[in-house]
């Protein structure tokens, strides 16, 4: 079975330099890796940082043991964070579906390609997998989230009234992300 770390970038491609909020060093993230029980805490203090604790630990527990879980990250070298990660993205594999159930950048490190790159991977993942789609949730006020995935390809299939306790509503993600017979990716949805 195929490495989903292996669908980071190229080592042509050099990683984009971050400054260190502690220190005001730059840091270089490191490649794509998958997340393991010994990245709890790591998580953890992301998803606090990130996500404003969005996961309890057991939750976060099950998705970096459970079965069918995919679960990647990316670490920043020298970032001063607890085991210095910076992003982290992870789906369960529901027969031919990936569903995307968190997607994270430590505030510092947004808008330097880390999102995509960690989105993009976890797809290569599922894909390799034997998922023909992904799929998601997306606060309708989420703008930074909603371009990400638009960038993607992503587009909205459905919407959840109300979803979220803030009222708003999720709008329903969706990309095929199969290769067509012409070895092609398809965008489209359901
Ligand atoms: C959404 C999130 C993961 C994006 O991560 P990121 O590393 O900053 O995104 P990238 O740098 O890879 O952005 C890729 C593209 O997405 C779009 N994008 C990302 N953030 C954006 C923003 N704040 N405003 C507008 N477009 C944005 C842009 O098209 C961007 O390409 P560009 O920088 O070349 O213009 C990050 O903002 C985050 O962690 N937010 C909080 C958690 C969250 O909302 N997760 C999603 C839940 S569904």
């Amino acid at each position: 079975m195929p490495d989903p770390t292996d669908a980071g970038p190229g080592p042509s491609q050099p990683a984009p330099q971050i400054p260190d909020p502690s220190s005001g060093l730059p840091i270089s993230p490191t490649p794509v890796r998958q997340l393991q029980a010994p990245d709890l805490q790591a998580c953890l203090a992301l998803d606090g940082a990130a996500l404003g604790g969005f996961w309890s630990e057991s939750q976060w527990r099950s998705e970096l043991e459970g079965a069918g879980r995919l679960c990647l990250g990316i670490d920043a070298a020298n970032s001063g964070a607890p085991a210095g990660l910076v992003a982290v993205a992870c789906g369960w594999l529901v027969v031919d579906e990936l569903h995307i159930t968190v997607l994270a950048v430590h505030p510092a490190g947004r808008r330097r390609g880390l999102g995509r790159q960690l989105l993009e991977a976890l797809l290569a993942g599922a894909r390799a997998r034997g998922a023909l789609h992904a799929t998601l949730e997306v606060a309708s006020d989420n703008q930074a989230a909603l371009a990400l995935y638009g960038a993607c390809a992503f587009e909205t299939a459905g919407t959840r009234r109300g979803y979220y306790r803030g009222g708003q509503d999720a709008l329903i993600q969706w990309k095929r992300i199969a290769a067509t017979e012409s070895g092609s990716l398809e965008s489209g949805a359901r």
